[in-house]
């Protein structure tokens, strides 16, 4: 889960990364007041989870009260990458010297974390990665270790920080590090870190990536929960604890196991087609669970047809044939092709009720690769 910036920094205080003071609104006259405080002067920024914001016109130097008011309402409503702004920040002007990059980060490929750090930051930093990789230190750390003294003064050497911030940024790294750790992120992220015209260092932009399967332990991260943002079918799905993920193709994919899941997206690529999203039913599904599930997938717009592939083990194919009956007695008239190929566990009675069913629209088809060719087509067909 993507935090916003100020949730981030609501993070960063609390375990001791220095931020400059600032003030969350969700409307333009509120920033009068808050930038009077400060004597006029603020930093009006978008907050959107997307990257790219003072490049979008979505960070602004105010000089005035007046100003604030005139700068948050022009951000206020605007629309970043697809993601409107509804809320803004405010935030103290700091006297900028040197903009410095750094970040922690769960490192997959090589199974260990990994620290990030460059004097170059400020900039968008993938443009430094790929264009001058040297000036982009990256140093791995021990999970078990974490970031100790001596691990955070290896970080500032190898990105080779100057004398004057070193002891500064090895204090900010070290809290940093609590954030990941003691928050459960997999990602905190600091551009820019700067340094100061009196020689402080402050995080003057966060991001942070909460890991939601840390969540039971975590109960203060409910909180940032989104719901504005949420997809209103990915929140129906996790009412009903069904594990659904949407993607941008036309076919709808049911199945039962991650791992038949992720093949049925791969045949049906093959047949030509591209999933609209999947949904995992999981092993042991009932009817009532089918139901949800064709519910749900049927409800996402972009859905054209509809792939059903169970392979039946602990999941009995009959339970998932009556799943269908009854959410396609229950729902709506069904506009849109449901394709189904069941196998394995009762597969014959399972294939039974769906034909003395004989729902319109509703096709039952033998093998995987055919019944992925046959959605890809009916996909294709609609989209014509
Ligand atoms: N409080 C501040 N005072 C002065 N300048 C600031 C302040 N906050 C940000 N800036 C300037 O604006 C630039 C962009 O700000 P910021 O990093 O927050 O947004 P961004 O990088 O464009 O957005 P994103 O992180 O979404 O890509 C900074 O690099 C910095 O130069
Ligand atoms: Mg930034």
């Amino acid at each position: 889960m993507d935090l916003f910036e100020y949730q981030a920094k609501e993070l960063f205080a609390k375990h001791g990364v220095p931020v400059l003071d600032s003030a969350v609104i969700g409307t333009a006259e509120e920033a009068r007041a808050i930038a009077a405080g400060w004597g006029g002067r603020a930093v009006v920024k978008a907050q959107v989870k997307v990257g790219g914001r003072g490049k979008a016109g979505g960070v602004k130097l105010a000089s005035d009260p007046d100003d604030a008011v005139a700068e948050a309402g022009q951000i206020l409503g605007m629309d970043i990458k697809g993601h409107t702004v509804h809320k803004v920040m405010l935030a103290e002007t700091a006297d900028i010297k040197d903009e410095y990059y750094v970040s922690f980060l769960l490192d997959r490929t090589n199974r260990t974390f990994l620290a990030m750090a460059s004097v170059e930051g400020g900039v968008e930093i993938e443009v430094v990665a790929v264009e001058n990789p040297e000036a982009l230190a990256r140093v791995a750390v021990d999970p078990n270790e974490g970031v100790t003294e001596t691990k955070a003064r290896e970080i500032v050497e190898a990105a080779k920080f100057p004398a004057d911030v070193a002891d500064q940024i090895v204090e900010v790294l070290k809290s940093l590090w609590k954030v990941f750790i003691a928050e459960d992120a997999l990602l905190v992220e600091v551009n820019p870190l700067v340094k100061t015209g009196d020689g402080k260092i402050v995080a003057l932009d966060g991001k942070v990536s909460l890991d939601e399967n840390a969540g039971f332990r975590q109960p203060g991260h409910l909180a940032f929960r989104d719901s504005a943002g949420a997809d209103p079918l990915e929140a129906r799905a996790a009412a009903k604890g069904l594990n659904y993920v949407k993607l941008d193709g036309g076919v709808g994919i049911i199945g039962n196991g991650a791992g038949l899941v992720m093949s049925t997206l791969d045949v049906v690529a093959r047949a030509g087609a591209r999933p609209a999203n999947f949904l995992d039913i999981g092993g042991g599904a009932s009817a009532q669970v089918m139901a949800d599930g064709l519910d749900v997938i049927l409800g996402d717009p972009d859905v054209r047809a509809v792939f059903v592939n169970v392979f039946g083990g602990i999941t009995a194919c009959d339970a998932v044939a009556d799943g269908i009956v009854q959410a396609l007695a229950s729902l709506p008239a069904l506009t849109k092709p449901l394709v189904v190929r069941l196998d394995g566990n009762n597969a014959e009675l399972g294939r039974r009720i769906l034909a003395e069913a004989a729902l319109p629209l509703v096709e039952l088809v033998d093998s995987m690769d055919a019944a992925a060719e046959r959605a890809a087509a009916l996909t294709l067909a609609a989209q014509v």
